[in-house]
Protein backbone atom coordinates (compact mmCIF):
# COMPACT_ATOMS: atom_id res chain seq x y z
CA UNK A 1 0.00 0.00 0.00
CA UNK A 2 1.43 3.53 -1.00
CA UNK A 3 1.20 5.75 2.33
CA UNK A 4 -0.44 9.33 2.12
CA UNK A 5 0.11 11.82 4.91
CA UNK A 6 -3.18 10.83 6.20
CA UNK A 7 -1.39 7.07 6.85
CA UNK A 8 1.79 8.88 8.28
CA UNK A 9 -0.01 10.39 10.62
CA UNK A 10 -2.22 7.07 11.69
CA UNK A 11 1.33 5.42 12.44
CA UNK A 12 2.79 8.31 14.30
CA UNK A 13 -0.38 8.71 16.59
CA UNK A 14 -0.39 4.87 16.95
CA UNK A 15 3.74 5.10 17.74
CA UNK A 16 4.40 2.63 14.72
CA UNK A 17 7.94 3.49 13.81
CA UNK A 18 7.84 4.82 9.81
CA UNK A 19 10.77 4.07 7.96
CA UNK A 20 12.55 5.86 4.85
CA UNK A 21 15.57 5.32 2.82
CA UNK A 22 17.60 7.12 0.50
CA UNK A 23 17.36 5.67 -3.21
CA UNK A 24 18.57 7.35 -6.53
CA UNK A 25 18.01 5.16 -9.63
CA UNK A 26 15.65 2.27 -11.00
CA UNK A 27 17.23 -1.45 -10.33
CA UNK A 28 17.43 -0.28 -6.27
CA UNK A 29 13.88 1.31 -6.39
CA UNK A 30 12.53 -2.01 -7.51
CA UNK A 31 14.51 -3.62 -4.48
CA UNK A 32 12.94 -1.47 -1.79
CA UNK A 33 9.23 -0.91 -3.39
CA UNK A 34 9.58 -5.32 -3.06
CA UNK A 35 9.25 -4.16 1.32
CA UNK A 36 7.47 -3.11 3.96
CA UNK A 37 9.80 0.37 4.00
CA UNK A 38 7.50 3.29 4.31
CA UNK A 39 8.97 6.12 2.57
CA UNK A 40 12.08 6.74 -0.02
CA UNK A 41 14.09 10.01 0.16
CA UNK A 42 15.63 11.07 -3.11
CA UNK A 43 18.55 13.05 -1.36
CA UNK A 44 20.80 15.55 -2.94
CA UNK A 45 23.18 13.08 -1.51
CA UNK A 46 22.81 11.24 -4.49
CA UNK A 47 25.21 14.17 -6.32
CA UNK A 48 27.62 12.03 -4.12
CA UNK A 49 27.11 8.29 -4.27
CA UNK A 50 25.94 9.00 -7.17
CA UNK A 51 26.97 11.34 -9.21
CA UNK A 52 30.60 11.20 -7.50
CA UNK A 53 30.81 15.40 -6.31
CA UNK A 54 32.61 15.71 -3.19
CA UNK A 55 30.05 17.33 -1.46
CA UNK A 56 26.02 18.17 -1.96
CA UNK A 57 26.44 21.77 -2.88
CA UNK A 58 26.83 21.13 -6.92
CA UNK A 59 23.52 19.47 -7.72
CA UNK A 60 21.03 20.38 -9.92
CA UNK A 61 17.30 20.70 -9.99
CA UNK A 62 17.68 18.81 -13.77
CA UNK A 63 19.94 16.01 -12.30
CA UNK A 64 17.33 15.74 -9.37
CA UNK A 65 14.32 15.38 -11.30
CA UNK A 66 16.51 12.66 -13.78
CA UNK A 67 17.44 10.67 -10.50
CA UNK A 68 14.01 11.04 -8.99
CA UNK A 69 12.07 9.88 -12.26
CA UNK A 70 14.21 7.03 -12.20
CA UNK A 71 12.93 6.36 -8.83
CA UNK A 72 9.09 6.78 -8.93
CA UNK A 73 9.50 4.25 -12.37
CA UNK A 74 11.22 1.72 -10.00
CA UNK A 75 9.15 2.11 -6.84
CA UNK A 76 5.42 2.79 -7.55
CA UNK A 77 4.16 1.69 -4.14
CA UNK A 78 6.15 4.01 -2.11
CA UNK A 79 5.82 7.36 -1.08
CA UNK A 80 8.50 8.96 -2.37
CA UNK A 81 10.07 12.64 -1.78
CA UNK A 82 12.32 14.67 -3.66
CA UNK A 83 15.20 16.69 -2.41
CA UNK A 84 15.42 20.24 -3.01
CA UNK A 85 19.04 20.45 -4.20
CA UNK A 86 21.15 23.90 -3.02
CA UNK A 87 19.68 27.11 -5.11
CA UNK A 88 16.62 25.83 -5.81
CA UNK A 89 14.28 27.32 -3.16
CA UNK A 90 16.68 29.81 -1.38
CA UNK A 91 16.19 33.38 -3.33
CA UNK A 92 12.43 33.50 -3.75
CA UNK A 93 9.16 32.05 -3.31
CA UNK A 94 8.75 31.66 -6.82
CA UNK A 95 11.91 29.39 -7.16
CA UNK A 96 10.95 26.92 -4.59
CA UNK A 97 7.73 26.87 -5.86
CA UNK A 98 8.51 26.06 -9.18
CA UNK A 99 11.10 24.39 -8.82
CA UNK A 100 8.89 21.69 -6.05
CA UNK A 101 6.19 21.82 -8.77
CA UNK A 102 9.10 19.91 -10.91
CA UNK A 103 9.28 17.08 -8.54
CA UNK A 104 5.53 16.40 -8.91
CA UNK A 105 4.63 16.82 -12.82
CA UNK A 106 8.20 15.69 -13.84
CA UNK A 107 9.71 12.76 -11.49
CA UNK A 108 5.88 11.81 -9.50
CA UNK A 109 7.19 13.02 -6.73
CA UNK A 110 4.73 12.81 -3.36
CA UNK A 111 6.15 15.32 -1.38
CA UNK A 112 9.12 17.26 -1.27
CA UNK A 113 11.77 18.18 1.53
CA UNK A 114 14.42 21.90 2.10
CA UNK A 115 16.81 22.29 4.51
CA UNK A 116 16.77 25.36 7.20
CA UNK A 117 14.08 27.51 9.00
CA UNK A 118 13.48 31.45 9.38
CA UNK A 119 13.20 32.53 5.81
CA UNK A 120 13.50 28.74 4.46
CA UNK A 121 10.21 28.06 6.80
CA UNK A 122 8.58 31.22 4.54
CA UNK A 123 9.95 29.09 1.35
CA UNK A 124 7.98 25.67 3.01
CA UNK A 125 4.80 27.89 3.68
CA UNK A 126 4.81 29.09 0.08
CA UNK A 127 5.55 25.27 -1.01
CA UNK A 128 2.70 23.67 1.13
CA UNK A 129 0.11 26.95 -0.22
CA UNK A 130 1.01 25.22 -3.87
CA UNK A 131 -0.58 22.23 -2.57
CA UNK A 132 2.61 20.27 -2.53
CA UNK A 133 3.45 18.49 1.32
CA UNK A 134 6.58 19.85 2.67
CA UNK A 135 9.44 18.25 5.29
CA UNK A 136 11.03 20.15 6.64
CA UNK A 137 14.95 19.60 8.04
CA UNK A 138 17.20 20.55 10.57
CA UNK A 139 20.42 20.15 12.96
CA UNK A 140 23.27 19.40 10.58
CA UNK A 141 21.95 20.71 7.04
CA UNK A 142 24.91 19.28 4.76
CA UNK A 143 23.80 22.13 2.11
CA UNK A 144 24.88 25.33 4.49
CA UNK A 145 27.27 23.35 6.63
CA UNK A 146 30.33 25.41 5.79
CA UNK A 147 27.90 28.78 7.81
CA UNK A 148 27.38 26.39 10.60
CA UNK A 149 30.93 24.93 11.78
CA UNK A 150 30.72 21.84 9.36
CA UNK A 151 29.67 18.37 9.57
CA UNK A 152 29.10 18.30 13.39
CA UNK A 153 26.50 17.30 16.33
CA UNK A 154 23.95 19.79 16.95
CA UNK A 155 21.68 20.44 20.07
CA UNK A 156 24.40 20.21 22.66
CA UNK A 157 23.34 22.97 25.46
CA UNK A 158 20.49 25.30 26.16
CA UNK A 159 21.29 27.33 23.78
CA UNK A 160 21.41 25.59 20.23
CA UNK A 161 18.43 23.44 21.77
CA UNK A 162 15.95 26.41 21.96
CA UNK A 163 16.78 27.14 18.23
CA UNK A 164 16.21 23.90 17.48
CA UNK A 165 12.25 24.31 19.21
CA UNK A 166 12.04 27.86 17.74
CA UNK A 167 12.66 26.30 14.01
CA UNK A 168 10.31 23.10 14.66
CA UNK A 169 7.37 25.78 15.54
CA UNK A 170 8.38 28.31 12.47
CA UNK A 171 8.34 25.12 10.17
CA UNK A 172 4.69 23.75 11.71
CA UNK A 173 3.20 26.94 11.57
CA UNK A 174 4.48 26.78 7.76
CA UNK A 175 2.46 23.60 7.48
CA UNK A 176 5.15 21.27 7.56
CA UNK A 177 3.85 17.99 7.92
CA UNK A 178 7.61 16.46 8.80
CA UNK A 179 10.57 17.54 9.81
CA UNK A 180 13.73 15.58 9.60
CA UNK A 181 16.41 16.00 12.60
CA UNK A 182 20.34 14.78 11.85
CA UNK A 183 22.76 14.70 14.22
CA UNK A 184 21.57 14.93 17.33
CA UNK A 185 21.71 13.71 20.64
CA UNK A 186 18.92 11.14 21.28
CA UNK A 187 17.31 12.59 24.18
CA UNK A 188 17.19 16.36 22.63
CA UNK A 189 15.08 14.22 19.72
CA UNK A 190 13.11 12.77 22.27
CA UNK A 191 12.62 16.15 23.95
CA UNK A 192 11.74 17.64 20.57
CA UNK A 193 9.72 15.11 19.78
CA UNK A 194 7.55 14.86 22.48
CA UNK A 195 6.65 18.64 21.70
CA UNK A 196 6.10 18.00 18.30
CA UNK A 197 2.74 18.45 16.31
CA UNK A 198 4.35 16.73 12.93
CA UNK A 199 5.89 13.81 11.88
CA UNK A 200 9.35 13.94 13.47
CA UNK A 201 12.35 11.98 11.26
CA UNK A 202 15.57 10.91 12.26
CA UNK A 203 18.96 10.47 10.85
CA UNK A 204 21.39 10.55 13.58
CA UNK A 205 18.97 11.62 16.17
CA UNK A 206 18.63 8.42 18.35
CA UNK A 207 15.78 6.32 18.56
CA UNK A 208 12.82 8.48 20.08
CA UNK A 209 11.95 9.88 16.64
CA UNK A 210 8.55 9.03 14.91
CA UNK A 211 10.79 7.55 12.13
CA UNK A 212 14.53 6.53 10.91
CA UNK A 213 15.95 7.25 7.75
CA UNK A 214 18.89 6.05 6.44
CA UNK A 215 21.40 6.44 3.19
CA UNK A 216 20.63 3.58 1.10
CA UNK A 217 24.67 3.21 0.46
CA UNK A 218 25.64 3.45 3.79
CA UNK A 219 23.25 0.49 4.47
CA UNK A 220 24.75 -1.55 1.78
CA UNK A 221 28.00 -0.81 2.57
CA UNK A 222 28.52 0.48 -1.10
CA UNK A 223 30.05 4.08 -0.24
CA UNK A 224 33.63 3.94 -0.09
CA UNK A 225 34.81 7.74 1.19
CA UNK A 226 33.64 7.63 4.42
CA UNK A 227 30.62 6.30 6.82
CA UNK A 228 29.03 8.58 9.54
CA UNK A 229 28.46 7.18 12.86
CA UNK A 230 24.75 6.26 12.68
CA UNK A 231 24.82 4.37 9.69
CA UNK A 232 24.42 0.70 9.94
CA UNK A 233 26.00 -1.74 7.20
CA UNK A 234 23.15 -4.61 7.47
CA UNK A 235 24.60 -6.64 4.32
CA UNK A 236 27.16 -8.61 7.29
CA UNK A 237 23.83 -9.52 8.63
CA UNK A 238 21.96 -10.77 5.76
CA UNK A 239 24.76 -12.82 4.03
CA UNK A 240 23.72 -16.05 5.91
CA UNK A 241 20.03 -15.91 4.95
CA UNK A 242 21.21 -15.38 1.93
CA UNK A 243 23.81 -17.86 1.21
CA UNK A 244 21.35 -20.23 2.90
CA UNK A 245 18.27 -19.40 0.28
CA UNK A 246 20.57 -20.44 -2.54
CA UNK A 247 21.52 -23.78 -0.98
CA UNK A 248 18.36 -24.47 -1.05
CA UNK A 249 18.20 -24.51 -4.87
CA UNK A 250 20.33 -27.58 -6.44
CA UNK A 251 20.74 -25.46 -9.69
CA UNK A 252 22.03 -21.83 -8.74
CA UNK A 253 22.33 -20.76 -12.52
CA UNK A 254 18.42 -21.92 -13.40
CA UNK A 255 17.28 -20.31 -9.95
CA UNK A 256 18.61 -16.90 -10.70
CA UNK A 257 17.53 -16.99 -14.33
CA UNK A 258 14.34 -18.00 -13.18
CA UNK A 259 13.45 -15.76 -10.05
CA UNK A 260 16.73 -13.19 -10.15
CA UNK A 261 17.23 -13.93 -6.74
CA UNK A 262 20.95 -14.74 -6.59
CA UNK A 263 22.71 -11.43 -6.82
CA UNK A 264 22.57 -7.95 -5.17
CA UNK A 265 18.99 -7.06 -5.70
CA UNK A 266 17.87 -9.70 -3.36
CA UNK A 267 20.66 -8.90 -0.97
CA UNK A 268 19.36 -5.33 -1.16
CA UNK A 269 15.54 -6.64 -0.34
CA UNK A 270 16.98 -8.60 2.55
CA UNK A 271 19.23 -5.59 4.09
CA UNK A 272 16.40 -3.09 3.75
CA UNK A 273 13.46 -5.85 5.36
CA UNK A 274 16.18 -6.23 7.92
CA UNK A 275 16.40 -2.59 8.35
CA UNK A 276 12.59 -2.28 8.46
CA UNK A 277 12.29 -5.25 11.31
CA UNK A 278 15.37 -3.65 13.92
CA UNK A 279 13.50 0.02 13.68
CA UNK A 280 9.80 -1.72 13.88
CA UNK A 281 11.47 -3.57 17.24
CA UNK A 282 13.30 -0.50 18.48
CA UNK A 283 16.77 -1.82 18.03
CA UNK A 284 17.57 0.70 15.51
CA UNK A 285 19.52 2.82 16.56
CA UNK A 286 21.08 1.73 19.48
CA UNK A 287 23.81 3.62 21.40
CA UNK A 288 26.45 2.33 19.23
CA UNK A 289 24.72 4.15 16.01
CA UNK A 290 23.74 7.04 18.22
CA UNK A 291 25.70 10.67 18.84
CA UNK A 292 26.26 10.53 22.76
CA UNK A 293 24.17 13.41 25.04
O1 LIG B 1 20.29 14.12 0.78
C1 LIG B 1 20.05 13.37 1.71
O2 LIG B 1 20.13 12.15 1.63
C2 LIG B 1 19.71 13.99 2.98
C3 LIG B 1 20.09 13.22 4.21
C4 LIG B 1 21.53 13.41 4.48
C5 LIG B 1 19.29 13.61 5.36
O3 LIG B 1 19.22 15.08 3.01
Amino acid sequence: MKHTIKSLHEKRSKFEPITWLTCYEYSFATALNATDLDMILVGDSGGMVALGYTDTLPVTMDEMIFLASAVRRGAPNKFVVGDMPKGSYESSDYDAISNAMRFVKEAGCDAIKLEGSGIMAHRAKAIVDSGIPVIGHIGLTPQSSSAFGGYRVVGRGDEEQGKLQNAILELESAGVFGILLEAIPPLVSKKLTETSTSIIFGIGAGKFTHGQLLILHDLLGLFPNFRPKFAKNYVPDVIPQFEADLALHGDIVEFGRTTRRDGLHEITRLAVEAFVSEVHANDFPNEIYSYKE
